[in-house]
């Protein structure tokens, strides 16, 4: 079967691990070339390349780890992260501009400034979260292009 079918929708799958400041970032960047080859919008990639890289680094930062499954058609992307870990207690206090729970060594690394979950849910057109303590965390966003 003809794995470029434009029919077809392109999926990529990542794995996401706990702690791992080397890597991190890498499945956004990945993502990001893979859309700029595909003749995505600039607007449309930018929007994905912040939701993906903040989506990923929580998963880094915050999870014990976890995957980050994309589906890339031609008139959306559908982003999926799925985690193990604590899970988030209050998810409207989560959402919130400036909260964060990130301990001082993360906040001397640049992050734990409260914005990756607000920016996630204004750069995408549908944003739905479920979280369940001491089990994980379930992320869908859809961009339209
Ligand atoms: N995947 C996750 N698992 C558990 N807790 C999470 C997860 N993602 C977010 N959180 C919780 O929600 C808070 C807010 O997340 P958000 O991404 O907005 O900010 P941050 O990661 O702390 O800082 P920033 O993203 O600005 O570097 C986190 O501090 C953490 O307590
Ligand atoms: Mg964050």
């Amino acid at each position: 079967m003809d794995t470029n079918n434009v029919n077809e929708p392109m999926k990529m799958q990542f794995d996401i691990a706990h702690d791992d400041f080397i890597r991190a970032g890498e499945a956004s960047s990945k993502i990001k070339k893979m859309l700029l080859q595909l003749g995505f919008s600039g607007r449309v990639i930018r929007k994905v390349a912040i939701a993906t890289y903040e989506v990923e680094m929580n998963i880094v930062i915050h999870s014990w780890g976890g995957t980050l499954d994309v589906e890339i058609d031609p008139g959306s992307i559908t982003i999926i992260a799925r985690d193990r870990g604590p899970g988030i207690p209050n998810i409207d206090e989560a959402m919130q501009e400036g909260f964060s729970t990130a301990p001082e060594k993360i906040r001397e690394m640049g992050f734990g400034a409260g914005m990756g979950l607000p920016n996630m849910k204004s750069c995408a057109d549908e944003f739905f979260i479920d979280s369940v303590v001491n089990k994980g965390t379930t992320i869908k966003m859809i961009i339209n292009s």
